[in-house]
């Protein structure tokens, strides 16, 4: 099972998707996580990759396709994946569709849109913490952790990403404007697309999107032989 999370930076996208992609029997796949990764580890890619994120610009579309391209193929997707933060350009899309229709044997089957007001989105944004060993995100006034600072399940100290300044989180919704937002029509023409909203607590936004995603999961659970 493929499925795509679609959203504003800040929509909430890997909140949700560290909250359901078990649930759902597949694994998460960030593409700004496998950056981040690259990063720490200082391999060509992350250096490549590491310039273009901190302006909050695209990281050109080869080198993101090729990096989740080879993802998709690990033995960690192999009963699926929930992509979230790729694709972002039509190209991506495009690149991923041919992917999955010859390599991976199924398309996608759910692209779940989480739409949330441009005031709230640059507010999460810069009241974000992250833990450095699991990726859980918590917000300082909205979705604080049970002790100031610290990470809920593993109790590191908390840090905010670098690009989640003011100037440059404006950039990088300005860049989800012009090249992520025509993915909207692109995938609301294949009938694929469904719109959450994403200004709810986030329990209640997890239960929106399980509500569309369960029965999915279930179809794919079911013997094709009773
Ligand atoms: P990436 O890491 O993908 O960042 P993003 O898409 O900008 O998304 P974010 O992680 O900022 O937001 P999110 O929607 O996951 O929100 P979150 O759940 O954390 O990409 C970073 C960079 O990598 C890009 O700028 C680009 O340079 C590069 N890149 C990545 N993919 C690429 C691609 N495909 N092509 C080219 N370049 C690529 O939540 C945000 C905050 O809100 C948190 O504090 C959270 O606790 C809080 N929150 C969440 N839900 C709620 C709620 N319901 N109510 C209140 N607060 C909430």
């Amino acid at each position: 099972m493929y499925l795509i999370l679609l959203g504003a930076p800040g929509a909430g996208k890997g909140t949700q998707a560290k909250l359901i992609a078990d649930d759902l029997g597949v694994a998460h796949v960030s593409s700004g996580d496998l950056f981040r990764e690259n990063i720490k580890n200082n391999t060509p890619l992350g250096l490549e990759a590491k310039g273009y994120m901190n302006r909050g610009e695209l990281v050109p579309d080869a080198t993101v396709i090729s990096m989740i391209m080879s993802h998709l193929g690990t033995d960690a997707c192999r009963r699926g994946a929930l992509l979230d933060g790729f694709p972002r350009t039509i190209a991506q899309a495009e690149a991923l569709d041919a992917a999955l229709y010859s390599g991976f044997d199924s398309g996608i089957q759910k692209v779940i849109y989480i739409k949330v007001e441009t005031e709230e989105l640059l507010n999460r944004l810069s009241g974000r913490w992250i833990c450095p060993t699991c990726g859980s995100s918590y917000h300082e006034v909205k979705n604080p952790p049970k002790v100031a600072g610290l990470c809920d399940v593993e109790s590191t100290a908390l840090y905010q990403r670098e690009d989640d300044k003011r100037s440059t989180a404006e950039n990088r919704l300005q860049v989800y404007f012009n090249q992520t937002m025509p993915l909207i029509e692109f995938y609301a023409a294949q009938n694929l697309l469904v719109e959450i909203n994403g200004q709810q607590e986030v329990e209640d936004v997890k239960v929106d999107i399980m509500e569309v995603l369960t029965p999915l999961a279930g179809e794919r659970s079911k013997p094709l032989v009773a």
